[in-house]
């Protein structure tokens, strides 16, 4: 079965709870839901992961270059959190593994700080998904889907 993996950076454990007027007020356990639900739609596994540690990021991205390679793997729907803002390291991880990614933000960046408006993850990304709120979750399963099978 083809996989799907969604990673979330630092922070958005805390999703619900975390500046609600930024970021809404669904749980990170709801946007899993959210996806799972897209993902049996397509007949996909759905892999769901947070961290807040960026070389953990570093060797997911990595893992995922293999399992897309294999063919066992869709690609990745990536929300980096601040480290979009600041990490070369994920950015190489994904240009060198050639992995397919759809960058989301719940947010829209662009109308926030300036050190939010550069992302090192755009461009590398296959795709971008900003401002949506926890809605770009699943509509970056629909643009993966749309990527691979339209
Ligand atoms: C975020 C935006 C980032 O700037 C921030 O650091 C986050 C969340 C978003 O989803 O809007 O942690 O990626």
């Amino acid at each position: 079965m083809t996989t799907v993996l969604v990673l979330n950076g630092p922070n958005l454990n805390l999703l619900g709870t975390r500046e609600p007027e930024t970021y809404g007020t669904a749980t990170l356990d709801d946007v899993e839901k959210s996806c799972r639900a897209v993902a049996a739609e397509f007949d996909w596994d759905l892999d769901f992961r947070q961290t807040n540690f960026e070389g953990e990021l570093v060797d997911w991205i990595q893992e995922a270059a293999e399992e897309q390679r294999s063919g066992e793997l869709v690609g990745v729907v990536l929300n980096a959190g601040a480290y979009t803002h600041t990490s070369i390291a994920l950015a190489d991880a994904i240009s060198g593994g050639d992995v397919r990614v759809i960058e989301v933000h719940i947010s829209n960046v662009h109308q926030r700080e300036a050190f939010r408006h550069h992302s090192y993850i755009s461009p590398v990304a296959a795709g971008i998904i900003i401002g949506v709120g926890v809605a770009g979750y699943p509509l970056g399963l629909r643009a993966l889907h749309a990527l691979t099978d339209g």
